[in-house]
């Protein structure tokens, strides 16, 4: 059994989640997910059950040998092979689980937490939902007493979400709402008000400015994770023409490993080039703009080839609406 899916065995007793932090602690008991992992790195992801065994080219496990004993131990297949077995890291659940939609990976899931602020009792808005990995992190970050509302507009994906959410935590998190719905059209009729924090991971973010403006607090951040530069260039300036947030900040990460053996001490030789393009600004208050850049942008930004939005100070033509 290789993915994070399956229904408890007869006779199981459940656990419950730590806190809500889809953590589990002691001694591995039947219905715990397992990553046994060998020397080479290769992975499988095992569900513990009684009496039972996992086949592998490399020989069976017996999971009586897992069950009842600590996380972090060896355990040896029939035929000699060594594996590693620890229970899955938030991060690495992520990347197995089954998918819809393409996640948003771990390395931009701490960037989302960090630059969004999302902090215990946040209550925040996301779109779309997907597979649920960012989901899974946000209710991690906001914890019992915070409230994420999650908005999917594809049934099929938010059916996955809610799957992989659940597994996770154990059971239906008390602070996530998941409304199969298109946030354009959802978000302002629903009681999503005075919200602290939105994050939006769609195609067309620039759609949802004008409602997100409408749902967030004063001071409230909007975030938006883009894949592709002529996404980042457009959301980046409709939040600007908006005029009611801040000055929008636009970055990427880039993480690279490094070997680390002796005297060969350098870069790994292939990375994750690129997953997205964050992008964060500020709800201001109601009237309030931000006070003016005082640089003019360079001549040619909004020349005759551009046909976005413009900022009202730009010199290479009126300003538009988005
Ligand atoms: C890249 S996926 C999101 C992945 C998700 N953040 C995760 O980590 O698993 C983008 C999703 O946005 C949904 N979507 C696109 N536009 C939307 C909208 N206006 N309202 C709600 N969902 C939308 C799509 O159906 C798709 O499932």
């Amino acid at each position: 059994m290789t993915g994070w899916r399956s229904e408890p065995s007869a006779g199981e007793v459940p656990q419950p989640p730590v806190a809500w932090a889809g953590v589990r602690h002691g001694c591995l008991a039947a219905g715990d997910w397992v990553r046994l992992t060998d020397a080479k790195g290769r992975r499988h992801n095992i569900r513990l059950g009684a009496g039972e065994q996992f086949f592998t080219s490399k020989g069976s496990i017996e999971h009586d040998d897992l069950i009842g004993g600590p996380e972090g131990v060896v355990v040896t297949s029939s035929k000699g092979t060594q594996y590693l077995a620890f229970r899955p890291l938030l991060s690495e659940y992520v990347v197995s689980m089954p998918r819809g939609a393409a996640v948003v990976y771990p390395k931009d899931a701490a960037q989302i937490l960090t630059s969004a602020d999302i902090f215990p009792g946040a209550h925040v808005v996301e779109a779309g939902a997907g597979s649920g990995s960012l989901s899974a992190y946000l209710l991690r970050a906001v914890g019992p007493t915070g409230r994420v509302s999650s908005y999917e507009r594809r049934a099929d994906f938010a059916e996955i979400a809610r799957r992989n959410v659940e597994q996770l935590y154990g059971g239906e998190h008390p602070a996530w709402q998941l409304s199969v719905a298109d946030l354009t059209e959802a978000l302002p009729a629903s009681t999503d008000r005075d919200v602290d924090r939105v994050v939006l991971d769609l195609l067309a973010p620039w759609e949802c400015v004008d409602v997100v403006a409408d749902a967030l607090t004063p001071g409230g951040i909007v975030c938006a994770y883009v894949a592709t530069t002529t996404q980042l260039a457009r959301v980046v300036e409709t939040l600007r023409v908006h005029g009611g947030f801040t000055e929008p900040h636009a970055w990427e990460t880039m993480v690279r490993g490094w070997h680390v053996e002796g005297l060969a001490v350098r870069p790994e030789h292939s990375m994750v080039g690129h997953t997205a393009f964050l992008v964060t600004a500020r709800r201001m208050a109601p009237g309030q703009s931000p006070p003016t850049r005082r640089r003019r942008p360079a001549p040619g930004s909004y020349g005759p080839d551009y046909t976005g939005p413009r900022p009202a100070e730009s010199r290479d033509g009126p300003a538009t609406s988005a």
